[in-house]
This record gives structure tokens, C-alpha cells and sequence, in this order.
């Protein structure tokens, strides 16, 4: 019979998610960047891509904790979120609203990334892997605030850009 899984491995499985995951977020931002007509979009993607090489060696750290080698695993809900967000770029490029929708699709990059550190901040402490729950709870902290930061870009300036063709 197949050994017992347990949430000792759920967490270890989905550690490997989000690894997976901001390795292809990493790679993706330098891109939107790029793509980004307003300069504050630009510099809030650019500023999140210094946190994102942070939110990958926390998670290095984590795995040292549990006595697992860093390994991602494919993870398609991101690569569907990713590509969506080049769809975008390609199909509202020199548009008026190109801005609102890569910022849209960023924001779905933090909502999956935020429900992701939630729950393995919350097994982490059922786990009772204490260095795990700060380092998690850094990373969700931050993508939080990234949340918040381009919600406050898309009311002051971005959506208004979109409507005035
Ligand atoms: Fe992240
Ligand atoms: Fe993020």
C-alpha cells in the first residue's frame, strides 16, 4: 500500500507550487515592465521584481527547513494567469487600455500568490515550523501591499488613462 499523505506533504507539494510559481513570475515582470505606458505602473512592477527574488530565496530558506532540495513544480494555474497577461500585451499593444489590463493580470498574479502564502502560512504553524510561518508571512505581507499599491494606481490615474481614447 502507497505510504499515508499527510499535510506534512501537502505543504511540501505546494511549496513546490509557489516555488514553481515565482520563478515564472520573475520571469514575467521584466516584461511588463517593459510593456507599461505609465511610469508608475513601470516603477511599481520594477520595485515588485526586487521583492519577487526575495519571495524565491525565502522559499529556498523554507525548504532548508524542512530538509527538502528547492524544487518547483508545474504549476498551471500560473502559466494560465501568466499567458493571459500576454494576450493582453499583444492585443492592446499602443492602446489606450493597455495599462488597465496589464495591471489587471497583475493583480491576479497577487491574488493567486496571496492565497497560496495564506494557506501555507496557516499549515506552517499547524506544522509547527516556526522559521517557515515569518518567512511566509513576510512574502504574504508584501504581496498584499503590491495588491493595494496597484489598486491605489488603478483609481488614481491607470483606468482613467484606459477611458480617454
Ligand atoms: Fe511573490
Ligand atoms: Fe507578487
Amino acid at each position: 500500500m502507497a505510504k499515508e499523505k499527510t499535510l506534512r506533504d501537502l505543504f511540501h507539494d505546494t511549496l513546490k507550487d509557489i516555488y514553481f510559481a515565482e520563478k515564472k513570475i520573475l520571469g514575467a515582470l521584466p516584461k511588463m515592465a517593459k510593456a507599461a505606458q505609465s511610469a508608475d505602473l513601470k516603477a511599481a512592477f520594477e520595485k515588485h521584481e526586487g521583492e519577487t527574488e526575495e519571495h524565491v530565496s525565502r522559499l529556498e530558506q523554507v525548504f532548508e527547513e524542512i530538509d527538502a532540495k528547492p524544487q518547483g513544480k508545474t504549476c498551471d494555474a500560473i502559466l494560465g494567469i501568466i499567458e493571459e497577461g500576454q494576450e493582453v500585451m499583444k492585443e492592446y499593444k499602443g492602446q489606450a487600455a493597455l495599462d488597465a489590463g496589464l495591471l489587471a493580470a497583475a493583480q491576479a498574479v497577487e491574488h493567486y500568490e496571496i492565497s497560496r502564502y495564506g494557506t501555507l502560512k496557516t499549515w506552517a504553524q499547524e506544522l509547527g515550523l516556526e522559521q517557515a510561518v515569518q518567512l511566509l508571512e513576510e512574502t504574504l505581507e508584501e504581496e498584499k501591499k503590491t495588491d493595494a499599491t496597484l489598486t491605489e494606481l488603478a483609481e488614481s490615474e491607470v483606468n482613467q488613462h484606459a477611458e480617454a481614447a
